[in-house]
């Protein structure tokens, strides 16, 4: 079967589809990086919004953020990983959507549902006239894809270079170097959004990404 002209209804997704989002974990995550139906239980009580692309009985996609009063240009204030930023509580005024966890079934890749979810987020945080949309932008091209999962990002030994360099250094590479990574590419291609930071240890599980995520943001004002 082939999806290339699908475009899967996307709603709010509530407890009553924790089903549907443990199997997508299971078919999308390496068991590394997946979510407990706790994890993912906590995070709807913290107030966080997940958006899912459904295709009859399976989720086609996922994209998942909560809806901060924090101001992502604090460095300081920042979370200092994925476990911290992943659970925040919901707060107000909402000035940033911090997102995490977009993901796509094996199955349903390459039929544009990534992008869908992006730009539904994005409508979503100007209907709430949030200033910024966050991303944890995973770079697996930093070791490239394991055996485990299905996602086949090669190692960019230039990349890897680039993202050692930005955390030795704190200067921040040109954009061109950044968007030799495919997530960060497509971060850049829907929202052309600036990179704020390189961030070490975020995920430490995540060995293709070498435990690093670089954060994005969308000025939704500019
Ligand atoms: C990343 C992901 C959501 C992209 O969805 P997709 O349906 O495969 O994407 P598309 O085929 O529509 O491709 C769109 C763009 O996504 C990027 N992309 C494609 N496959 C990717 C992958 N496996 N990993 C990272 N980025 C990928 C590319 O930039 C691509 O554009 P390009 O072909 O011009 O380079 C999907 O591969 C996925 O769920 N991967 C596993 C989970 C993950 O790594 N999520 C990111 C968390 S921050």
């Amino acid at each position: 079967m082939t999806f290339e002209s699908a475009a899967f209804p996307i709603r709010p997704l509530t407890g009553d589809d924790l089903p549907l989002l443990m199997e997508l974990e299971a078919a999308a995550w390496a068991p590394p990086l997946r979510a407990s139906e706790a994890t993912i239980s906590h995070r709807l009580m913290l107030g966080h919004t997940m958006f899912g692309a459904i295709d009859e009985d399976v989720l086609a996609g996922t994209l998942c953020f909560t809806e901060t009063s924090q101001d992502p240009l604090v460095r300081s204030d920042f979370p200092q990983d994925f476990e911290a930023y992943s659970s925040l509580p919901r707060s107000e005024p909402v000035n940033a959507l911090y997102a995490y966890n977009l993901c796509v079934r094996p199955s349903h890749r390459g039929t544009n549902t990534a992008i869908r979810l992006l730009r539904e987020m994005e409508h979503h945080g100007r209907r709430l006239g949030a200033r910024w949309l966050i991303g944890d932008g995973r770079c697996s091209s930093y070791a490239g894809s394991s055996a485990a999962d299905d996602d086949k990002v090669r190692a960019d030994p230039r990349f890897r270079a680039t993202i050692d360099r930005w955390n030795e250094t704190g200067m921040r590479p040109p954009l061109r170097e950044i968007i030799r990574d495919p997530l960060l590419r497509l971060h850049y291609r829907v929202y052309e959004c600036e990179f704020l930071y390189v961030m070490p240890d975020f995920f430490p599980q995540d060995a293709s990404s070498g435990g690093f995520r670089v954060i994005s943001a969308k000025d939704l004002k500019t």
